[in-house]
């Protein structure tokens, strides 16, 4: 059997430079963690698949991409979809990141409803599901990924018979109120096209219950617990919440590369205590309400300042969708604001970096840093939360982490904030600060015991277990 890996970005990124091209890491939940599964696993063999093939987008426009960097990354196990200028325009920053992504983070009033989307949206997946059916054969599992790529299930069943087909999103589903903002024959597709998988999964039991109640609402099928009857077809829908590498964070402390980058740090900073965080630059993030939360605990409590800094990591995410644009704008204004009311000759309060920074200067910072604050306005999971306390084998370092993560449902040791209540930032990050190694140690080793046993291995093997389950119930049901 062949496993084929389907989301809209590859676990590459290519990006041209200089003439030539360089190809990247790609950045966020998803591609972390799979390729974290797909290392653990010797390429998925470990599982049993003979082959594992990657599709998606190489982050290029297909006018500038060139058969060179497509043979490139098929040399690597990866199809490549190009997607156009045009694609790129109405598929990947309209219906996908100005429709999808704020709808299903409830930011209503950001969400663009726009005809020329939705018809790029069913374009681009047609594309997919030809890519993949030049290569599936009856048989082999698909694992499709993510708020790109809803439709994909349904089109898959029409050109490939006899597929084991599991979808997973890594973003929360909304409840039905918001679903219902939604165009209702785009809705009606988006939730058909889901349900043709055998297997629907979602980070936590709230986003199943959103789908399920959703899928009763608007399409009138029976649901039960786990359950969704579409005619005699049985579609098993099911929490599972993705997690990390956990030995590697773990481990991340021996290597003498992060040592050194720790160590050289801890130098120059010497005596600060370091308040941390790091997300792609997105309004879910809540980075503005976090820095004006930073802002108000320096002035309300004035005997920190000089004693602590904040290391605030953005890294660049969707360039080109208005909002994005706007916010970086936004934050640099308030840092540069912050650090200008506040600041010393000797001493800033916000140390900003926007731009990508490489793995052992992030593991050093995990090691460091005295506090993790990490407070998204919502996020599907958030996997910087696990990673940085996993990454604590010295047992010191406090989390404190929105209650609208997926994460805030496992890492409740956390000190837990709503990122739109200040006063309580305020309180948890003066808590952070003062708090008894002890008292550290002991939240630590709750919240890593948990992520160890619920690694991303884990994840992916119970995914495929379960959607190969679901498929076999759902032949014997078609051959009774
Ligand atoms: C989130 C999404 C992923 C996406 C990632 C990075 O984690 O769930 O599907 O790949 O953000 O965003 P980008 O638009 O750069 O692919």
């Amino acid at each position: 059997m062949r496993l084929f890996i389907v989301s809209n970005r590859l676990p590459v990124t290519v990006v041209r430079r200089d003439g030539g091209v360089e190809i990247r890491e790609s950045v966020g939940g998803l591609a972390t963690a799979m390729k974290s599964f797909l290392e653990a696993t010797d390429g998925g063999r470990g599982l049993g698949f003979r082959e594992v093939v990657w599709v998606g987008w190489s982050g290029l426009r297909a006018e500038v991409e060139g058969e060179e960097v497509r043979a490139r990354l098929r040399e690597r196990g990866l199809l490549p979809v190009p997607l156009s200028e045009e694609d790129v325009s109405l598929f990947y920053e309209g219906f996908c990141n100005s429709t999808l992504w704020p709808l299903f983070h409830s930011f209503t009033v950001y969400t663009v409803f726009e005809r020329r989307f939705w018809e790029a949206y069913v374009r681009v997946q047609q594309r997919f599901a030809e890519a993949v059916a030049s290569m599936a054969e009856p048989g082999d599992l698909v694992w499709v990924h993510d708020y790109h790529l809803m439709l994909l299930p349904a089109m898959l069943r029409e050109a490939v018979p006899d597929l084991a087909v599991g979808f997973f999103l890594h973003i929360p589903f909304p409840p039905p109120e918001i679903l219902q903002l939604m165009p209702p024959q785009w809705r009606t597709s988006i939730l058909e096209g889901v349900l043709a998988s055998d297997l629907v999964g979602f980070h936590i039991h709230e986003y199943v219950n959103n789908f399920l109640r959703s899928v009763a609402k608007f399409l009138g099928y029976r649901v039960e617990v786990g359950v969704v009857h579409v005619g005699r077809r049985r579609v098993r829908v099911g929490a599972f919440p993705i997690g990390i590498n956990f030995e590697m964070f773990h481990n991340s402390a021996l290597s003498p590369d992060v040592q050194t980058a720790a160590e050289e740090l801890r130098q120059r900073l010497r005596g600060l205590k370091i308040v941390f965080s790091i997300d792609r630059l997105d309004y879910t993030k809540g980075v503005i309400n976090r820095v004006r939360a930073w802002e108000r605990f320096l002035r309300e409590h004035p005997e920190w300042r000089r004693r602590a800094t904040f290391v605030l990591v953005v890294v660049p995410s969707r360039t080109g969708v208005p909002q994005y644009d706007a916010m970086k704008r936004e934050i640099e204004r308030e840092v540069g604001r912050i650090n200008g009311e506040l600041g010393e000759v000797d001493w800033v309060p916000i140390i900003y970096i926007s731009r990508f920074i490489p793995t052992p200067t992030l593991h050093a910072l995990y090691n460091v840093a005295d506090v993790a604050l990490i407070t998204p306005l919502r996020d599907g999971m958030n996997l910087v939360s696990k990673e940085y306390v996993a990454s604590r084998r010295d047992c010191r370092g406090v989390l404190i982490l929105s209650e609208t993560a997926g994460a805030a449902h496992e890492l409740v040791e956390a000190l837990i904030v709503n990122p739109n209540d200040e006063s309580a930032m305020v309180e948890a990050i003066a808590r952070a600060l003062s708090m008894e190694p002890e008292e550290q140690c002991r939240r630590l080793r709750a919240m890593q015991e948990r992520i160890r046993q619920n690694d991303v291995v884990k994840w992916a093997v119970d995914f495929i277990k379960a959607t190969v389950e679901a498929y076999g119930e759902a032949r014997e049901a078609a051959a009774s």
